[in-house]
């Protein structure tokens, strides 16, 4: 191709992108952000937003095929693994996705909290936060007892004894709430409609209050501007659609890296449910909170969860020094790492143990 007709084509693609534009006011997206936003660990929150993407799609796909009955659901599943189109390639990346981001989540968590990035002006971002946390963790409950072999039904039994533990608040979590809809088709309602319309809205709140106040500075840089040693900290350096590119380059290395997990380790589905026995531990997330049950039966289920959620609400409001580098927060770091430590000693702790009977005790 001659320089002229090149130069001819490059004014075509400039003049429908103008065209594209002036609709839809992409350009605008090319606002400034720090460069460190696109460092792995301040793109985090961004990862786990894309493997939410990965989620939706996968999950609208296997709603194709899954019914939410007692005497249809593992059956459906069963179907989507052997039979269904693509459906045990789909299942796994859903199973392997789920895994990730939450493993993104607790990271994401833990890169704010190092960084004291949940101070003012961002407390309420830090306290969304949570809430989103909350509706991770309510969509791989949900999702666990969706499939109604013997480890789904024993979540289910755990949803059931803690929602009679809490009384008249537990009501919704109990099979007695109606007779017209068995439990599975509303805890498959919660995963498919309550939690997600909760999370995209908290989502919808997380990002706007990004936006409005900015990534927050690098630690050591927010400091010399507190102690008036260093300039104010810069606002540019790169733009969002960097970012949006670099997440969306992390994005598909992680949907590369399910879909070959989900090939080698596709998802598993357990026997028929067993009602007489106990004998399957929880998703690893859920395991710190196993040894407690062991030793404190499942009113631990309540209290310890409950206090965890307490602590991480306080936490802005309890570290209220200007300072954000952890050199400077000894203590807070400290508890942060103590609490990390015990809980993953505890997960570890119940994974080599082996299983006990909760629930058939407690009823017993
Ligand atoms: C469901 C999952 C979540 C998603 C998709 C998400 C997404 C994001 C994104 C994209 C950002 C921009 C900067 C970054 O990526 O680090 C961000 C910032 C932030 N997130 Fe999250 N987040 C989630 C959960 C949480 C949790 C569990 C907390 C804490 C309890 C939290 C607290 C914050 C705070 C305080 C900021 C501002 C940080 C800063 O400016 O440095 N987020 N989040």
């Amino acid at each position: 191709m001659t320089a002229g007709a090149t130069a001819v084509q490059g004014g075509r693609w400039r003049r429908a992108w103008a065209a594209i534009d002036e609709r839809l006011g992409l350009s605008g997206l090319a606002y400034p952000v720090p460069a460190h936003a696109n460092g792995i660990g301040y793109i985090l929150g961004g990862i786990t937003f894309f493997g939410f993407l990965i989620l939706a799609v996968t999950g609208v796909w296997l709603a194709q095929f899954y019914s939410p009955t007692p005497s249809g659901a593992r059956e459906s599943i069963a179907y989507i693994m052997n039979t269904a189109l693509f459906g045990d390639v789909i299942r796994g990346i859903h199973f392997w996705v789920a895994n990730l981001v939450m493993a993104t989540v607790l990271l994401h968590m833990g890169r704010v909290f190092v960084t004291g990035a949940y101070k003012r002006p961002r407390e309420a971002n830090w306290l969304i936060g949570v809430g989103l946390l909350g509706v991770t963790l309510g969509l791989i409950f949900t999702g666990t007892v969706l499939k109604w072999d013997q480890e789904g039904y024993e979540a289910l039994q755990h949803n059931t004894e803690i929602g009679e533990l809490l009384g008249g608040f537990g009501f919704w979590f109990t099979p007695e709430f109606t007779t017209t809809l068995p439990i599975v088709g509303r805890l498959y309602m919660a995963h498919v409609v309550i939690l997600p319309a909760l999370g995209t809205f908290l989502l919808i709140a997380h990002f706007l209050l990004v936006k409005r106040h900015g990534v927050s500075p690098l630690p050591a840089v927010a400091d010399a501007a507190v102690e008036g040693t260093g300039p104010a900290p810069e606002k540019g350096g790169s733009t969002f659609t960097a970012h949006l590119v670099r997440m969306t380059g992390f994005g598909l290395l992680i949907l590369a890296a399910t879909a070959v997990l989900a090939l080698v380790w596709p998802a598993g589905l357990g026997d028929r449910p067993n009602p007489a026995i106990e004998v399957t531990k929880p998703w690893w997330m859920f395991l710190p909170f196993y040894p407690l049950e062991d030793w404190w039966g499942l009113t631990a289920l309540l209290w310890a969860p409950g206090i965890l959620v307490v602590a991480l609400i306080l936490v802005p409001f309890v570290d209220r020094s200007p300072w954000r580098s952890p050199r400077r927060r000894k203590w807070v770091i400290v508890i942060g790492a103590i609490v990390a430590i015990t809980l993953i000693a505890l997960a570890l702790y119940a994974g080599l143990t082996p299983p006990a009977a909760h629930v058939q005790e407690a009823a017993g």
